[in-house]
Formats: C-alpha cells, structure tokens, sequence
C-alpha cells in the first residue's frame, strides 16, 4: 500500500496560505507553487538509493555517496501541472519531463486525455506526476492509468491541494503509489471545486481568467 504524506511544515502551510489568496497575483502565484513543489520534491525523493563512489578532494581521496538512480520523469497534466514542473528540475535536473494533457468537462467532470507523450524508458524511472488540484481524483486516476498502460510502475503523485474525495478515489484506483499533499482541505463544492480551495488553478497560474 502506498503512502499519504500530508506536509505540516510551516514554511508549506504559510506559502499554501499566500496561494489561497484572491489578491495573490499570477506571478506571485506561479512562483509560490513553484516554492512548494521543491520542498515537497525534497521530501518525496528521501529513500531514492544510494551507492558509494571514490572522490579525490584536492586534498585526499574518500568514498562517499551519489545518487544510484532509478533516472526520475516528471509527467505534468495539463495545464496546471505545468507549473510544478520547474520546481522539480530545479531540485532534479536530469530528469526527463512527459506530458499528459487532460481536461475535466465542465458539465459530467468527466477528465478527457488530449495528449500523452511520455519519456523513454518509462517502465525503469521514477515517475512524479504532478498537478497542483486533486479534486474528484478523476483526472490523476486517468492520467496514472495511461502511465501504467505505457509501462510506468513506480509512481508518486504531487499536488497543492488535497479534497478527501479525490483521494480516496486515487488511493482505491491506484493503491501502490505514494500521494504527496502539501495540504489537505474540506472538500468540493456542487461545481466540483475544492472549498476553501484556491479556484481554478490552471486560471491562476497561467492568467485566464
Ligand atoms: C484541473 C486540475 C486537475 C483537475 C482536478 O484541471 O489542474 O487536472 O482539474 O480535478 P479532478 O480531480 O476533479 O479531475 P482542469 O480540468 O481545470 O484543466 P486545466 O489545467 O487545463 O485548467
Ligand atoms: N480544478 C481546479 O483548478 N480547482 C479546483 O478547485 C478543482 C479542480
């Protein structure tokens, strides 16, 4: 069974706060979740294997650690994924990024795949999907299962924002991936938007509406 790391941090808790706020303007916003996903990045990459290598320092010669792999892919939903991405290279700069585009109808908030293209060697990485909304669960649900469907195995996902519907729909689908939350909130309203929520996340990062 995969894990649920709900991220208690002041530092998060505070930047989540400033993310919530009408009067937060897109840049800042953008920057703000940019902040967030590296912690939380930080956090998620702690049991990632190590192997020991020799080093000469201009001093001496010594073993120490490096990363062993497995090689990490980010895989954004668009579009608001999108904004989570620079926060994961910044921390992992080697990784490769996929891209799965997925809209939820507005009417049936049923998601709908618009694009998948994912990095090579998907069944051997470390895969991080990402998306700062996790509100019916069915958008990330769809996009681990065309993942999973192209080989993917070892899977986290990242978001913002948490409603307990959404998760219980992600854990049920996908009970072996850990799930990263940076907060968890009450939960949806009748448009199937998370409450207190921060809106529409895409909106804010991107400045359409
Ligand atoms: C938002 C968000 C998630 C999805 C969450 O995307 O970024 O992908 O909704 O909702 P769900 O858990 O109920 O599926 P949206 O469909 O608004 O598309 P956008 O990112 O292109 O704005
Ligand atoms: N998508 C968003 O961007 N915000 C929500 O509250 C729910 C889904």
């Amino acid at each position: 069974m995969g894990h649920v790391i709900i991220f208690d941090h002041p530092l998060i808790q505070h930047k989540i706060s400033l993310l919530r706020s009408v009067d937060t303007s897109c840049k800042e916003f953008r920057e703000l979740v940019k902040e967030i996903t590296m912690f939380m990045c930080y956090e998620s990459l702690r049991n990632m294997p190590l192997k020991e290598v020799e080093i000469t320092t201009p001093l001496t010669t010594c073993k120490t650690n490096v990363l062993a792999g497995p090689e990490i892919a980010v895989v954004p939903i668009l579009r608001a994924g999108l904004g989570m991405v620079e926060g994961v290279l910044l921390l992992v700069p080697t990784a490769k990024v996929g891209h799965i585009g997925m809209y939820r109808d507005e009417v049936t908030m049923q998601p709908h795949e618009y694009y998948c293209k994912l990095p090579l060697n998907i069944a051997e990485r470390q895969i991080i999907v990402v998306d700062p909304m996790l509100a019916t669960g069915g958008s990330a649900v769809a996009a681990i299962n065309f993942i999973k469907e192209r080989g993917g195995k070892n899977i986290k996902f990242m978001c913002m924002i948490a409603a307990p519907e959404g998760l219980k729909v992600l854990q049920e689908a996908h009970p072996d991936i850990d799930i990263y939350c940076a907060h968890m909130d009450e939960g949806l309203n009748e448009n199937c938007y998370i409450l207190p929520g921060l809106g529409d996340a895409g909106d804010r990062i991107f400045g359409t509406k």
